[in-house]
């Protein structure tokens, strides 16, 4: 009985995961995480954490809650760096470098990533200045027609272009939940970053919104380096060429998407994909 259930739940996953393409091994290392360990105080919140992420993928960052998702995601910008009384050991590379190396600047290497968060969090302002308002800053644009480009392409990769080009005055929190988590995407990616990544971003969007975004996730796939932290085990398999498994701090599993949901190897990763807890 038990063994049907599982076999049902897999049957499902495998339609969901059907026309995926497989991870490709073409593609280039991007980030080598080697033995990372992470404390906050006294509590270990990873442990001895390995994992490769390519380019031009999504890799999908799967686990009950708190098992260390959002943790390595800030050791991968260096934001964990920021919150006092914590610890890393091990090493994190980007494009072969070590990012914790003294000639890295903190400030310089986050700026190679964008961070989109839970809850769509627009700045107060236009939808233009949403986007502008980074690339301004950092001297990426200087000329009005700059910026203008700027906005209208971050926009448009965003998948949100056609919907707001007669609306770029209105406030970005006048738009709808879903419209306005696309605009963050739009201002992640506006100071030009290689790495976006994604916190639960859809945690908070409806089944419309949120097909629409998993579209401009693969759509941004060909340009950057993508991660995404899920709790929505078809979502992880819809998006992603690469999952990772989390449990209690430590990665349990990683590999090919489709692999792992029809073949996963872990009992807890696969008693988690199949819901048996959560
Ligand atoms: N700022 C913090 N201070 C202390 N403990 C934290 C902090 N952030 C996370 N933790 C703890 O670290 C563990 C991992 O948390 P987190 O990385 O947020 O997990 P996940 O994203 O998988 O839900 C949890 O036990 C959590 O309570
Ligand atoms: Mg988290």
């Amino acid at each position: 009985m038990q063994h049907q259930v599982m076999e049902k739940n897999l049957v499902d996953y495998k339609l969901h995961v059907g026309d995926q393409p497989h991870h490709d091994r073409a593609h280039k290392l991007k980030i080598k995480v080697e033995n990372v360990n992470f404390w906050y105080g006294e509590k270990q919140a990873l442990k001895n954490v390995s994992l490769d992420i390519y380019n031009q993928e999504v890799t999908a960052f799967i686990g009950p809650s708190g098992c260390g998702k959002t943790t390595l995601l800030r050791c991968l910008n260096r934001t964990n760096e920021i919150i006092p009384d914590t610890r890393m050991t091990g090493l994190v590379t980007l494009d072969g470098e070590d990012i914790y190396s003294d000639e890295i600047e903190a400030t310089t290497l986050r700026r190679r990533f964008g961070w989109v968060a839970q809850k769509p969090n627009p700045f107060p302002w236009s939808v233009y200045h949403n986007v502008a308002y980074g690339a301004r800053l950092h001297g990426l644009v200087s000329t009005r027609a700059e910026t203008d480009e700027l906005v209208q392409s971050c926009l448009e990769r965003a998948g949100l272009w056609n919907e707001v080009k007669d609306r770029l005055r209105e406030p970005g929190t006048a738009l709808s939940g879903g419209q306005q988590q696309r605009l963050c995407v739009a201002r992640a990616i506006s100071t030009k970053p290689d790495i976006i990544l994604m916190d639960e971003p859809a945690s908070a969007l409806d089944p419309r919104a949120t097909a629409h975004l998993e579209a401009m996730i693969e759509s941004l796939r060909e340009k950057y380096c993508i991660i995404i932290i899920t709790h929505n085990m078809q979502q992880a398999a819809r998006v992603s060429q690469r999952t990772a498994f989390f449990h209690l701090g430590e990665l349990l599993e990683q590999g090919d998407t489709e692999e792992i949901f029809i073949r996963p190897q872990n009992d807890l990763c696969r008693d988690y994909i199949t819901g048996r807890f959560g």
